[in-house]
């Protein structure tokens, strides 16, 4: 069988992480691109030189030319400027724009018929203007950002109950920034609903410190974001699409009309295979809740009116 392969865009922590977990998993070959010399390389070497004592038989190669990426099954695009202290997401948006706007048409011509994950932040905003550069149909292109946040609240939830993160489920909706909306009546621990688990108040806290899961990483780290759950996350969703397994995932895609959104990404509950974004679910949501969905993608929406995108 030939082996699939995933092109991970952007060397840095994330992209450099996300290549290790596909490298040691033996899940693809891979591509590490990076327009800063020796930088992919060095990291591919590394990753290379760690396959024997992973046993895995995947190849790994460092570039900085973008035609090494031509005939991925999955392109991943970390690429651009992580926040700093102090920074939300939406700070980022011009900066990555400049960069993403070329790089995602690049790597959408070489691998025309790939899977685009976008993580590059804003994401919802660089995943639309991926989706454009790309000319992709839009079940092609999403983004990673409802995975990270979903496993921070499970593992918040898990923390406070002294569980298994895996025994949490747990969703977070609407747009990857400062007003995503983790989907309270959607947490449970092996199907019992949280709020017979839980106090209102420590349900209440461990809800807005996911939404700030993201900065409390940045504060910490002074000099970047987070990585390892960011590239976890990105794993899960490759492998799905890989797999063709069909996972229900949140993950940022291209609304027309679900939810009562047109013309713009946000993250919703998807089933995600060969295909891409193979079905959204339209899950009921509290009143409070939707409202809460609507105010996370109108900003998006005013996010993508700044870029002129449509
Ligand atoms: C975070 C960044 C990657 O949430 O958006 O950590």
């Amino acid at each position: 069988m030939k082996r699939k392969k995933v092109s991970v865009l952007g060397a840095g922590n994330v992209g450099a992480s996300l290549a290790q977990h596909l490298v040691m998993g033996g899940i693809s070959d891979v591509v590490l691109y990076d327009i800063a010399p020796g930088v992919p390389q060095g990291k591919a070497l590394d990753l290379g030189e760690a396959c024997p004592l992973w046993g895995s038989s995947v190849s790994i190669k460092g570039t900085n030319t973008i035609e090494e990426t031509a005939g991925s099954d999955v392109v991943v695009i970390t690429a651009g400027l992580a926040r700093k202290p102090g920074m939300s997401r939406d700070d980022l948006l011009q900066a990555n724009a400049s960069i993403i706007g070329v790089v995602a048409g690049e790597a959408a011509a070489h691998s025309p018929k790939s899977v685009i994950i976008m993580i590059t932040n804003p994401m919802d905003v660089m995943a639309h203007l991926a989706w454009k550069s790309s000319k992709f149909p839009p079940e092609r292109v999403l983004g990673m950002g409802g995975v990270l946040d979903s496993a921070r609240l499970r593992a918040f939830i898990a923390w406070q109950l002294d569980v298994s993160p895996k025994d949490v489920d747990a969703m977070v909706l609407g747009g990857h920034g400062d007003q995503m909306v983790p989907v309270r009546s959607l947490i449970s621990v092996k199907g019992v609903g949280i709020d017979s688990l839980l106090p209102d108040e420590k349900i209440e806290h461990i809800v807005e410190r996911t939404r700030n899961g993201g900065a409390e990483i940045v504060a910490l780290l002074k000099t970047g974001s987070a990585y390892y759950a960011p590239a976890a996350s990105a794993c899960e969703m490759v492998k799905a699409i890989l797999f063709d397994e069909k996972r229900l995932m949140p993950c940022a895609a291209y609304l027309d009309g679900q939810y009562g959104a047109k013309g713009v990404y946000a993250g919703v509950p998807v089933l995600l295979g060969k295909g891409g974004v193979e079905k959204i679910l339209e899950v009921p949501l509290t009143s409070g809740e939707k409202a809460a969905f609507d105010r996370s993608v109108s900003a998006v929406g005013q996010l993508v009116s700044v870029l002129g995108l449509s």
